[in-house]
């Protein structure tokens, strides 16, 4: 099994679009999704769950569906937090949520509050998120520090994932083969699995399907497969 997945959720606005519904459909349906797939995480003894729920670029969309998301996002807080304290869920933020309104960083902060001691699934959410930002961030946390010749792992103990394994496994949905600013100190030698289903109708089937294509990568760090 993979000990950390992280996932690209895409295709929510082209699920909405080929129902001619509003692309907030789209995201409210990827919501049903996102619960499904902490809670089978869970089943599953994942250790560590990343889903990309925002980017630092998905500002520049317009401004009613930022809004949209947003208030998704609060009532997504709000409703699940009860269940991510009964079912020993560590909820993690990765990015920067200062630009947030203050209503939604106080959810975020009694979330992250009331889980640090569970020990079950690491969740992260990836919010405001941007690779580039995150290792820009990290280069200042090290000035600070005064670490003027960093090791590879200082690098990463200054990143959002700190103590955190590397993914082993990559999942985007909806067919676009890029990285699109996620995780890309982090994803060095993760598998990634590309798959066309849309984010809203990402099944527990599905999730199964790229666990074992993921289960079928022969992974080589960069050595040679041993003869036996
Ligand atoms: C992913 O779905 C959700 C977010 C980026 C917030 P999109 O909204 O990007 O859906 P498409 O790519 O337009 O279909
Ligand atoms: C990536 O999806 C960001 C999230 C899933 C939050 P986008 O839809 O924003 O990415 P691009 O624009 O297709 O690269
Ligand atoms: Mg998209």
């Amino acid at each position: 099994m993979p000990k950390h997945v992280a996932i690209i959720m895409d295709g929510n606005g082209r699920w909405a679009k080929k129902r001619l519904l509003p692309r907030i459909i789209g995201h409210t349906n990827g919501v049903k999704t996102v619960k499904n797939i902490v809670e089978l995480s869970r089943k599953l003894n994942i250790r560590v769950l990343t889903l990309y729920a925002f980017s630092t670029e998905n500002w520049t969309r317009p401004e009613e569906e930022v809004k949209g998301l947003m208030s998704l996002l609060k009532k997504y807080l709000k409703n699940e937090l009860e269940n991510m304290k009964n079912n020993n869920i560590s909820f993690k933020i990765l990015g920067d949520i200062s630009k947030f309104s203050q209503d939604i960083q106080n959810e975020i902060n009694n979330a992250i509050e009331q889980t640090k001691t569970n020990n079950g699934l690491i969740f992260n959410l990836a919010l405001n998120y941007g690779s580039r930002q995150e290792i820009l961030r990290a280069f200042k946390i090290l000035i600070e520090k005064n670490i003027t010749n960093p090791s590879i792992q200082d690098i990463s103990n200054a990143l959002y994932t700190a103590g955190l394994p590397d993914p082993d496994l990559l999942i985007r949905t909806s067919g676009e083969i890029r990285i699109s600013n996620f995780l890309l100190w982090q994803l060095a030698y993760t598998e990634i699995y590309i798959t066309d289903v849309l984010w809203p109708d990402f099944s527990e089937e599905e999730f199964y399907k790229a666990i074992i294509n993921f289960q079928k990568r022969d992974r080589r760090f960069g050595g040679i497969k041993e003869d036996k």
